[in-house]
This record gives C-alpha cells, sequence and structure tokens, in this order.
C-alpha cells in the first residue's frame, strides 16, 4: 500500500476536510493536488471549527507532512492567513509543511481579472468564489504564470511587474466597474510573499517519488468535486483544475499505476454553490429542511448552498470517471427527521428515459426520474457502529451501494472527528 487518493465525487463540499483529518493518522504524508483557495474544507474536533482553504486537512496531526502540489495554485496573502491562524494552535507548519516549487501563484491581478470576467458575463456568470482561479490556471497553460520556485531568483519581481500590467489592460478591456487601489494590494501581496519564503519549498515530484520508494502511506487530497472538474464537470459551470483522479497524478507528479485506492466521498443529499445545472434541486420544504439542519453555507464565501435530493445517475458518472475503489457517505444526519427520501435513478430527456449524464445537463426537459425510500426519525449522531443505524437508513446505504456497485466504508453523522463510522 502506498498512495491512496480521496476526492469529492459531487458539486464540492462533500465533507473532504473532515474525513482526510480523520484519515490522517494512517499516513506518512497529506498531499494537496489541486485548486486552490476557492476550495473551503472544514475539520472539527475538540470542540473547535478549522477551516483550510489551501493547507492540507493534515496539518493538525504532528506525526504528517504536508505537502501543497504542484497542481495547486497559492494565493500568498490567503496562505498567510491560514498560518496565522495555525499559530494559535501548536502546529509546527515550518517542518510539517512543503510546497512544491512548481505550484502557481495567484497575484492580485488574478483576483481581479477573475471580478472582471465574471461581471462582464451578467446572468451568464459561472458564480466563481473570485479567487482569480480561472485566470491563474489560465497564465499557467499559457505558460505565463509565476512559481513558487521562481521565489528563489532575483528577478521574479520583474517578471511580476509584465504580468501585472498585461493584466491592468486586460482588466480595461473588460470596461466593466471593477474598482482596486493596486498599490495597496500589492504592499499586502510582497508581505504574504516574505511569509511564504520562510516556509520549505522543495521538488515535490522528487520528494514523493522518494517517499513512495521509502515505503510512506501518502494520501492525495482532492478540492472542489468531480462535476466542477474542467473537462467531466458541468462546463462551463466548472472550476479550471482536473478536480478527477487523474488530477493527482499531473498535480503531484506520481504515476497512475502507484495508485492503490481512490476514495470517493458524497453527500447524502446533494448541495451546489454557485450557477449551472442541478437537476435534482429542491425549492421545497425538503431543500430547506437540508440547508438548514446541514448548515449548507459555502465555507469559503458564506454564500447559501443550494440543496437537493441525491443523484445517482451523476454519482454513477463520478465513480467512472475516477475508479472509485471506497465510498464515504457523509451527513446522513442531515435526512434524520423527513418522512420520505427522494434519490434520482434515471433521467427523461426528450422524451426517453436515459441513465447517463447527457452532454447538455441544463436542457429544459431534462427530469429526473426518483425512486423513493421511508425515512427515519432518530438522531444518529451519537451511534457509533453500522449495526446500530436505522433499518431504513441501511436500505437507502444498500441502494446506493447496489446502484454504484461500490461499497460504502464510512458513513458520516456529524461534522466532529468522532461522528464517523468506519464499516
Ligand atoms: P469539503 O470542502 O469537502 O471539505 O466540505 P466543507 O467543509 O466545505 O463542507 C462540509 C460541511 O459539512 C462542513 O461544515 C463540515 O463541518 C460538515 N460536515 C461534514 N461531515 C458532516 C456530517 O456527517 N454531518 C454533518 N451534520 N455535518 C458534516
Ligand atoms: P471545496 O474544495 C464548492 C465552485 C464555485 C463556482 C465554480 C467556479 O470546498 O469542495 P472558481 O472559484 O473555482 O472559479 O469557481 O466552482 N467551487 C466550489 N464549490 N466547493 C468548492 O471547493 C468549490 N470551489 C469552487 O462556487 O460555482
Ligand atoms: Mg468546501
Amino acid at each position: 500500500m502506498n498512495i491512496d487518493l480521496l476526492l469529492g465525487l459531487q458539486w464540492g463540499d462533500e465533507g473532504k476536510g473532515k474525513i482526510v483529518d480523520y484519515l490522517t493518522q494512517k499516513y506518512d504524508i497529506i498531499a494537496r493536488f489541486q485548486g486552490g483557495p476557492n476550495a473551503g474544507h472544514t475539520l472539527e474536533f475538540n470542540g473547535i471549527k478549522h477551516v483550510l482553504h489551501t493547507i492540507p486537512s493534515g496539518i493538525f496531526h504532528p506525526k504528517a507532512i504536508n505537502v501543497v502540489g504542484n497542481g495547486v495554485v497559492i494565493d500568498p496573502v490567503i496562505f498567510k492567513k491560514e498560518l496565522e491562524a495555525l499559530d494559535k494552535y501548536d502546529v509546527n507548519y515550518q517542518d510539517c509543511l512543503l510546497i512544491s516549487r512548481k505550484a502557481h501563484l495567484i497575484l492580485p491581478t488574478h483576483r481581479l481579472l477573475d471580478a472582471a470576467s465574471e461581471t462582464s458575463k451578467g446572468k451568464a456568470k459561472i458564480g466563481s468564489t473570485l479567487k482569480g482561479i480561472g485566470p491563474t490556471y489560465m497564465d499557467k497553460t499559457g505558460r505565463n504564470g509565476i512559481r513558487i520556485g521562481d521565489l528563489e531568483f532575483d528577478n521574479w519581481k520583474t517578471k511580476y511587474r509584465n504580468l501585472a500590467t498585461k493584466h491592468q489592460a486586460l482588466i480595461n478591456f473588460y470596461d466593466v466597474d471593477v474598482q482596486y487601489d493596486l498599490e495597496e494590494l500589492e504592499t499586502e501581496f510582497f508581505e504574504a510573499i516574505e511569509k511564504i519564503k520562510s516556509l520549505k519549498f522543495i521538488d515535490s515530484e522528487e520528494y514523493l517519488y522518494n517517499a513512495i520508494k521509502n515505503e510512506k502511506n501518502i494520501l492525495a487530497e482532492g478540492a472542489q468535486g468531480s462535476l466542477l472538474d474542467i473537462d467531466f464537470g458541468t462546463y462551463p459551470f466548472v472550476t479550471s483544475s482536473n478536480t478527477t483522479a487523474a488530477g493527482a497524478c499531473t498535480g503531484l507528479g506520481i504515476a497512475p499505476n502507484r495508485i492503490q485506492r481512490v476514495f470517493g466521498i458524497f453527500k447524502a443529499y446533494t448541495t451546489r454553490v454557485g450557477s449551472g445545472p442541478f437537476p435534482t434541486e429542491l425549492f421545497d420544504d425538503n431543500g430547506k429542511h437540508m440547508a438548514k439542519i446541514g448548515h449548507e453555507f459555502g465555507a469559503t464565501t458564506g454564500r447559501p448552498r443550494r440543496c437537493g435530493w441525491l443523484d445517482l445517475v451523476a454519482l454513477k458518472y463520478a465513480v467512472q470517471v475516477n475508479g472509485v475503489t471506497n465510498l464515504m457517505m457523509m451527513k446522513a444526519d442531515v435526512l434524520s427527521g423527513l418522512n420520505t427520501l427522494k434519490v434520482c435513478t434515471s433521467y427523461n430527456y426528450n422524451g426517453n428515459q436515459i441513465h447517463h449524464l447527457p452532454y447538455n445537463l441544463e436542457a429544459e426537459d431534462l427530469e429526473p426520474v426518483y425512486e423513493e425510500f421511508e425515512g427515519w426519525k432518530e438522531d444518529i449522531t451519537k451511534l457509533t457502529s453500522f449495526e446500530e443505524l436505522p433499518d431504513t437508513l441501511k436500505v437507502y446505504i444498500k441502494f446506493i451501494e447496489n446502484y454504484l456497485d461500490v461499497n460504502i466504508k464510512i458513513v458520516s453523522v456529524g461534522p466532529d472527528r468522532k461522528e464517523t463510522i468506519m464499516r
């Protein structure tokens, strides 16, 4: 056993942070492979809630090494704030947090470009977190980006100035009202760069290769979810990286044949934050129940998350694309108290019943077909074994497993590290 992957199977916020933290005791290294501060990963233990954006979710375990991989995009300003939040606790990040030299930097003007692009789209906006993710990955693939490793050379500021000037011209091109004080943003940015420079930079692909050779156990942590994948998600309402399993190979420099297990996380229902299609979205009391009991507000932006029934057609697609070997079902406790549960098992599409995700999920004539299940009334948050779960929940779980043809190994029944049932 060497490398396992953990990734979200829906539109993000499945509970990746909680489970990575829970599993870290079994691993030597936790490595984040893509995304940036658009992510908000929540961990809860000892009555305290922590939200991480760029730093891997193994950071609170003293023995684990946490690697920010080359596939990640880093905003130094947000990163500095994350480090400062850790200063309140006994986290030795000078030793246990390593950053890939090949990770790209989010510049202040990337954030401004994100805002200008979104504003110019009007109603068709993506609903971006406005953290500069899209523009930074565009500069990466356009071969204009600035990387962490560049900070070790003197000339990086010339490169910075050229790129920021180009960005300003692009912001003007959008011809929308984006107010900014670049000098102020740059003061904050350069201060944060100095903080980042106090950390250890590594050639992470080499580091991980040697770790594998030395039989270290590695857990690769994904961000966002499969339906936000730049290739396989609900394009264009997606993020700008590969959130699926392949992204772990390019985002860390690990070979596919080194990957052992793929852990796929999903909520017992579905949420989405931002724009884009969501066939099983609810606007009724059931949806309100999920939002209220599940506290469905974005961990990064605080925006309310849209809620709906579990969509097994979409989930099956994510299981296929990722080669999921183990499933983890989160927030089962949120469904307690609902009389009837529904899961989508196919779509009516142009008069036909289909069992796959069509190219155009936005089509007006796409209608989910549901299977109904009896709910449960019990509070399940204090249960500790699978056997104790209500029978109706066991039926729900069995149905999902049969549909997806993969077993559910973890059932999460609350936000705390302890509220986790391992099977
Ligand atoms: P991530 O982005 O995938 O790490 O997920 P987020 O942290 O953005 O969102 C998940 C939210 O659900 C957080 O507020 C967690 O504390 C919370 N959470 C995780 N697992 C459970 C669970 O089993 N039950 C409940 N009620 N909350 C959970
Ligand atoms: P975690 O890791 C949920 C969504 C945004 C928007 C779209 C594009 O916490 O699960 P971006 O800022 O990437 O340009 O936004 O993707 N999005 C997320 N939704 N969880 C996330 O991360 C997300 N990261 C981005 O809301 O719809
Ligand atoms: Mg989140």
